[in-house]
Order: structure tokens, then C-alpha cells, then sequence
């Protein structure tokens, strides 16, 4: 298959790129390089069945010059992380909703495949747990930026929903937590790189709130698994958890990348309010129902926390702030 990946410089598009180049896929990469790196695309760069685009996804002309020759698109250009959230609302809404929207409506007119990027936070805070992918969106006020990065992923899936009505092969991932060795930066919010980070560099490790909220992290190479399973024409029109089910509290995974890394770090406790003022409001839980993702797509996210974090500190100790030396 001949595959357009937008967002492909970022943590899991570069992951993403070198497991379908394996596969022997033919891969188009477009990335605007606003958080991921050309670097991270290193070992796929010089392949023979890989280009490199610099572009980006609200350039409808390039999209539609990249998408002639493609089989399908896996679209994961967006503006996230929890710091562009509460700082930069504008960005967040208008960089995940039009690029979206150019995505489908050309892949709409060329009947190519999209498999779109979407979020466990579109579940907000329902505290019904686990989620299911028919589970209710609980949000709260638009008028905390917090949840616009949920609304826009939500609108996103509506789009993707509504073409598939209209015949488009597009089919939904919600991603949870993804982590693993390279690009995800810590900059951006992201919970596990700044652990690590801060261990190795014998700094405190910053858990914001009490740390007993929880999460479930999955492994970059379970996420990137989940992925491939999506590129198939028998999930058109479906939605698909993609995430590992092991639950972790914020206050153990400090306690475990401190004791993996042998780190000498305090583990320190600061309120949200201080880091992020008003305008953010955390989820006490948020684990996934995969049953749906391990019986039709047989999905098998078999990394534990434990290995994962391990080879994840492992590529860290071998880089300078995260990248590779
Ligand atoms: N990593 C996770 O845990 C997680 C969880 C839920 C959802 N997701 C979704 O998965 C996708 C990939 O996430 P990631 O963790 O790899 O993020 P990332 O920030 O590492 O990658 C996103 C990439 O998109 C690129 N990009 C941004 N705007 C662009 C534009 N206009 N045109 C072209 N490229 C652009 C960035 O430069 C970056 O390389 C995103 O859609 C994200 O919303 C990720």
C-alpha cells in the first residue's frame, strides 16, 4: 500500500512510519516539524520506499497533489499537549478541526482510506469507568480552554462519522497515554518523558495534584500495532480503544521511573492551580474497554508498565534532554 502519514515526525508517526516501511508499505510523510523533528524519521529517512514532505495539513493544494497517488492516509497532525491547551486555545481548535477537515474532504473525493488520530479525552470526565467506545462525553464549561482540545478531536470524529455515512473507508482511533523512547516531549505536558527527565538529571519529580489520579499508559509499540490494525477496509465507519487496559496511579509511576532510573530525586506535590491557574481541571481515572479492539481488530497490548518504562529510561539515558547524541 502506498500510505500519506501527516504528523509523521512526531512520537508515534515516527514509530508508525518504520513499522509499515517493515511491513513493505510505501510511505509519504508530511510534517510541518512544529513539535516533532526530521531526526526522529532518522532510520526511515534514506529508505528507498520513503519520501519526506515539509508541509502542512491546511495546505489543501499539497494534500491534494500527496493524496493522488496514496492508497490511504493516517492522519495524526494536531496541536496537543496539556501546555497548548490552557496557553493557546486558538491554536489547538484551528490546528486539529481544519486540517481534519481538508483530510477528509479530499479523501473523500478520491474514496481513500483515512484512519484518523482521535483521544481518550473525548470522554472528558464520565466517571464511569472503564470507557467503552459508546461510552458518554462528559466535558465541562467552554469557557475552560481545558476542554477544547476534546471538543475539537469530538468534532473531528462527527466529520469522520458523517463521510463514512457518505461511503468514505475512515475509521476512528482513540488513543490512551502513549509513551515510549523518543520524541514525546515533556514540554508539552506529557507526564512520563518529564519524569524520567527529571530523575536522571537527580531534579524533584513534579506531581501535580495529590498523584492519585490514574492512568493507563500504553506502549508506543501496542499504540503502533492498534494503528496497522485500523488500515483495514472492515472497520470503515468504526471507532476502536486503543490503549492498555493496567491502571497506575500518578503518585506509583513517579515512584517507579525514581526506582528504575535509581535516582535520587524528591517526589514533590504541586497544585494544579499554581501550574496551570483556573483554567485546568484534572480526570481522576480514565482506563479503556478494549474488548471491542481485541475481538474484532484482535488487538494485544501485551507491554507492561514495567518493561515499557524500562526500555523507555533506557533510550532516555542514552540521549541529552531527549535526544538522541
Ligand atoms: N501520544 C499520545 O498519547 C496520544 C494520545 C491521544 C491522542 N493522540 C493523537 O495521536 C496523534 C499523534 O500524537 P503524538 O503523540 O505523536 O504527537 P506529536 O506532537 O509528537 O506529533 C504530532 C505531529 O504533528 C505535526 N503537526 C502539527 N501540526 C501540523 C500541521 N498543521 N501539518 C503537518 N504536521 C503537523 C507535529 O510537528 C508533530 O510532528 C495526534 O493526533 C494526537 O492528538 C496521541
Amino acid at each position: 500500500m502506498k500510505i500519506l502519514i501527516t504528523g509523521a515526525a512526531g512520537f508515534i508517526g515516527s514509530h508508525l512510519v518504520a513499522q509499515l516501511l517493515a511491513k513493505g508499505h510505501t510511505i509519504i510523510s508530511l510534517d510541518n516539524l512544529s513539535t516533532g523533528e526530521k531526526a526522529y524519521l532518522e532510520p526511515s529517512l534514506s529508505h528507498v520506499n520513503h519520501t519526506f514532505v515539509y508541509g502542512s495539513v491546511l495546505d489543501r493544494s499539497l494534500l491534494i497533489d500527496l493524496m493522488d497517488s496514496c492508497d490511504a492516509v493516517i492522519h495524526l497532525a494536531a496541536v496537543l499537549g496539556v501546555k497548548n491547551l490552557v496557553n493557546n486555545p486558538l491554536k489547538v481548535i484551528e490546528g486539529n478541526i481544519d486540517g481534519t477537515k481538508n483530510i477528509l474532504e479530499i479523501a473523500y473525493a478520491k474514496r481513500i482510506k483515512v484512519v484518523f488520530a482521535s483521544t481518550s479525552e473525548v470522554y472528558g470526565k464520565n466517571e464511569k469507568i472503564p470507557y467503552t467506545e459508546d461510552s458518554d462525553r462528559i466535558l465541562g464549561p467552554a469557557s475552560k480552554n481545558r476542554w477544547c482540545y476534546a471538543t475539537a478531536k469530538a468534532l473531528d470524529e462527527h466529520l469522520c462519522f458523517a463521510y463514512a455515512e457518505k461511503g468514505l473507508p475512515v475509521t476512528i482511533i482513540r488513543y490512551f497515554n502513549a509513551y515510549g523512547p523518543r520524541a514525546q516531549t515533556s514540554d508539552y505536558g506529557m507526564v512520563i518523558p518529564k519524569f524520567i527527565k527529571q530523575a536522571l538529571k537527580s531534579q524533584p519529580i513534579t506531581v501535580y495534584g495529590d498523584g492519585t489520579q490514574t492512568r493507563s499508559f500504553t506502549y508506543i509499540d501496542d499504540t503502533v500495532q492498534g494503528t496497522i490494525l485500523c488500515l483495514d477496509n472492515r472497520w470503515n465507519g468504526e471507532v476502536f480503544n486503543i490503549g492498555r487496559p493496567e491502571e497506575i496511579s500518578i503518585n506509583e509511576l513517579a515512584a517507579k521511573i525514581k526506582q528504575i532510573c535509581q535516582s535520587h530525586s524528591d517526589i514533590v506535590h504541586i497544585p494544579y492551580e499554581e501550574v496551570y491557574g483556573d483554567k485546568y481541571e484534572d480526570t481522576k481515572q480514565r482506563v479503556p474497554d478494549i474488548t471491542k479492539s481485541e475481538q474484532l481488530l484482535q488487538f494485544n497490548p501485551s507491554t507492561s508498565i514495567d518493561n515499557g518504562l524500562k526500555w523507555t529510561i533506557e533510550w532516555y539515558k542514552k540521549t541529552i534532554d531527549g535526544r538522541e547524541q
